[in-house]
């Protein structure tokens, strides 16, 4: 693997390749020095135009953990907020060595340009662009589920065939939910899209999902898991929805629908959450929950990552 830019160009056998080294990673966190040898003397920088918390600390702690150089690069205070372009910038990453650059961008493709420009020889992971996609979280997402579903120790080699995720919310805005749509239908899952028409995207006829309004409907079938994706504010420029207490009361996962949930429905979020708006402390806080969950299998998802476009023949398992 060169670049992960997507989700909707990796194979279902590149998908399961990266789960059962991501299982492998996760051994290694379970120890007690959860250091790996394998990118020593390799530089991964991590280049963040926009704001993250969980995928820059998560990238951060995974490329440590294979033992590789970490540069961290925050547009705000470099010279980006002078102006400078993208170019320029890869150009600077490829002048210090940079062997893979981890981007998050608010445009849409920034990190397909960087990975075809010519600028740079980095191996290239999207770590999210604008609203089109979030393939490490979509990763990490299907790794989650795959564990609850066939559990830790019987997951490798495993999809998803047949599982049922709900996906809820903001679709419209959400580089994870487009992500998820591709990875979780390669993988052989079934997803529903619930959400208010307005939060849709115009088009979604060539989606492998199916459409739907109605979040009670979507509670009431008993789902192997439903996916809540945060209201992205700072994408919104209109009323999308009346106010924040219609929109808890018609697409929340509110505390009376988290209770019709059958116990073993698995309650998902990305982060970061608005509780209270489309989740409920309550069903954020369950055992139901795998937030915290999701964020712990990040690294190791994002340790394959790393590992796949980096450590080249001389890191063979
Ligand atoms: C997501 C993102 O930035 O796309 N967050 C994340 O990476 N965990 C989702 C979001 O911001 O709502």
């Amino acid at each position: 693997m060169r670049h992960l830019l997507s989700t909707r160009e990796l194979a279902r056998d590149e998908a399961i390749e990266l789960l059962d080294i991501a299982e492998d990673m996760a051994r290694v966190q379970d120890r007690e020095v959860k250091k790996l040898p394998t990118l020593r003397g390799k530089t991964v920088v991590n280049l963040f135009f926009e704001d993250s918390t969980r995928t820059r600390i998560s990238f951060e702690a995974a490329a440590k953990r294979l033992s590789a150089d970490v540069i961290n690069f925050s547009a705000k205070g470099s010279s980006v907020s002078k102006g400078e372009s993208l170019k320029d910038t890869a150009q600077t990453l490829a002048a210090i060595g940079a062997d893979g650059v981890v981007i998050r961008h608010g445009a849409s493709g920034a990190p397909q340009v960087l990975a075809h420009s010519g600028w740079i020889d980095a191996g290239v992971i999207n770590a999210g662009d604008g609203t089109h996609e979030h393939p490490t979280q979509a990763l990490l997402d299907a790794f989650t589920l795959r564990r609850r579903i066939h559990g830790a120790g019987a997951s490798r080699g495993r999809d998803l065939d047949g599982v049922r995720v709900v996906i809820v919310g903001d679709v419209l805005h959400s580089r994870v939910a487009r992500s998820n749509v591709w990875l979780l239908h390669t993988l052989g899952a079934k997803v529903d899209l619930v959400a208010p028409p307005t939060l849709l995207p115009v088009d979604t006829s060539a989606w492998p999902a199916r459409i739907g309004y109605d979040l009670d409907e979507a509670v009431d079938s008993a789902p192997d898991a439903v996916m809540m994706l945060r209201i992205q504010q700072e994408r919104m420029h209109g009323g999308f929805f009346p106010n924040s207490r219609e929109y808890a009361r018609a697409w929340g996962l509110d505390d009376e629908r988290f209770r019709r949930l059958p116990a073993d429905t698995m309650v998902m979020h990305p982060g970061p959450m608005n509780r209270g708006l489309e989740i409920s402390a309550a069903a954020a806080d369950s055992a139901q929950s795998s937030v915290l969950e999701q964020v712990a299998n990040g690294v190791s998802v994002r340790m394959a990552a790393l590992y796949l476009l980096l450590a080249g023949e001389e890191g063979a398992r």
